[in-house]
């Protein structure tokens, strides 16, 4: 594993200049919409893959954006290049130093230079090839269409790029394709693409996953020397948190659309706070067989993020959930499922007195079900709940009334919990809240 970033971007100087600073930013995507469907009555949805988040990017740092596949990392990785619009909230670029230009007002000459200063490398370096262009046109490409050098100056600062990443002698890679270089060379080839430019920041999306073991380190180590070497400052995208421990200076945990959790990586790695990053660090997988964990985050899989949980969108797998985090219809619904697996002999007469299932699909903090009477259907759930007293979403309920043919179920209505200092940390947990007076 490659060796820590130099510490002298933690000094309190370099500390207080923000690169980027993200403020309450949204970025929602419709998936029905238009016309067409207004015409149907269709509803639309949208998925909000980053909902209201507030982080900033300091000068010179490592900044890891860590994840499951779906939590907004990607999206968030490219709103801060302004590749995709923010639906709410805002993204800053120097904002002290240039006046609080917003990304989203950038046009013309200043977004061409947020688009040089900003620079992306993807997961996939195969795809972000064209196999048709040699490497001297590929790594040179951004040069040619800025219309920042030609001839003999852009055949120079490629064959310096080339240096740079380690794919030397270069007259051996300048004319080589995509198809004649391993995976490593070809990612090798795409940060040279994403230096050339002179940036100031670069947003790595899991610019390791898709590479060999025996590659990766060495990719990282490359990524960390060419930050010091040239002064860069990264935000690195991953759904691994080994990789993130190695290289990130602050980590920034999230979960569909949401930060949760951000810090010092040694702090977070010392003390994980948030339950969703203590599952995370479990899953991270052992090196010594000896001390094997359980790999698996509790309780099922990660929710649709079109229609997340009500209040803490991490409830329904929460280890640690209390009355307080946003129990629902839904959760009631798989808590019965959960019943009729273990009972599974009185499904079709207790199905019959709760009646349609469906209604409970709705997201709602008021649960209607019952077709058999109200005493018979509180009856049913008094027994489910002793069958499982310690279920936390029996004390989110705070009311079950009779309501026609069966009952009405009110759960303890909550927002989505905001971030709140805890330690030398931000978590987003009832668990955690704000000590008064330790504002950050
Ligand atoms: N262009 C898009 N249109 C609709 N949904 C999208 C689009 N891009 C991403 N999403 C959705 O947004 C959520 C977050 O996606 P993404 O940012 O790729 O997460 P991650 O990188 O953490 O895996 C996912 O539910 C994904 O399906
Ligand atoms: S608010 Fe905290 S305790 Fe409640 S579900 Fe979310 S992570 Fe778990
Ligand atoms: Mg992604």
């Amino acid at each position: 594993m490659p060796t820590k970033p130099d510490q002298g971007a933690r000094t309190p100087a370099a500390r207080a200049e923000n690169v980027l600073d993200v403020n309450d930013l949204a970025v929602h995507f419709q998936l029905q919409g238009g016309a067409l469907s207004r015409l149907l009555g269709l509803k639309s949805r949208s998925v909000k893959a980053v909902d209201g988040v507030t982080l900033t990017l300091r000068r010179g740092e490592v900044l890891g954006l860590v994840g499951e596949s779906g939590s907004g990392k990607t999206t968030l990785g490219r709103a801060l290049l302004g590749l995709v619009p923010a639906t709410g909230g805002s993204i800053t670029y120097h904002g002290r130093e240039r006046g609080d230009r917003l990304v989203s007002q950038m046009r013309g000459a200043e977004l061409r230079r947020l688009r040089t200063d900003l620079q992306m490398v993807f997961q996939d370096p195969h795809a972000a090839l064209n196999p048709s262009m040699t490497m001297e046109v590929a790594i040179g490409h951004p040069l040619v269409i800025h219309g920042i050098a030609s001839g003999a100056e852009l055949r120079q600062r490629v064959e310096e790029a080339l240096e740079r990443v380690g794919l030397s002698p270069v007259e051996r890679f300048l004319g080589k394709y995509p198809s004649d270089l391993s995976g490593g060379q070809k990612q090798r080839a795409v940060i040279a693409r994403a230096i050339i430019l002179q940036p100031e920041v670069l947003v790595a999306d899991e610019p390791v996953s898709m590479l060999d073991m025996s590659v990766r380190a060495k990719i990282l180590q490359l990524m960390l020397d060419l930050k010091r070497d040239l002064g860069l400052t990264y935000v690195y995208i991953t759904h691994d948190l080994a990789t993130a421990k190695y290289f990130c200076d602050r980590i920034a945990i999230m979960y569909l659309g949401r930060v949760v959790e951000i810090g010092a990586t040694d702090e977070i790695f010392a003390h994980p706070r948030h339950p969703y990053t203590k599952a995370l660090l479990k899953a991270i997988p052992e090196p010594d067989p000896d001390k094997q964990v359980p790999r698996d985050l509790p309780r099922g899989e990660i929710p649709d993020a079109a229609e997340p949980p009500l209040g803490c969108a991490f409830h329904p797998r929460c280890p640690e959930a209390v009355a307080g985090c946003g129990w629902e219809s839904r959760d009631l619904r798989a808590l019965l499922e959960e019943h009729w697996t273990r009972k599974v002999e009185a499904y079709d007469d207790e199905l019959e007195l709760i009646g349609d299932l469906d209604g409970l699909s709705t997201p709602s903090t008021t649960a209607k079900l019952g077709s058999g009477g109200a005493g018979a259907v509180r009856a049913l759930l008094d027994r489910i709940r002793t069958e499982s007293p310690d279920e936390p979403l029996w004390r989110g309920v705070t009311g079950i009334d009779p309501a026609g043919n069966g009952v009405e179920v009110h759960f303890r209505p909550a927002d989505a919990p905001a971030l709140r200092r805890a330690g030398s940390v931000d978590v987003a947990c009832v668990l955690y809240p704000e000590v008064p007076g330790a504002g950050s």
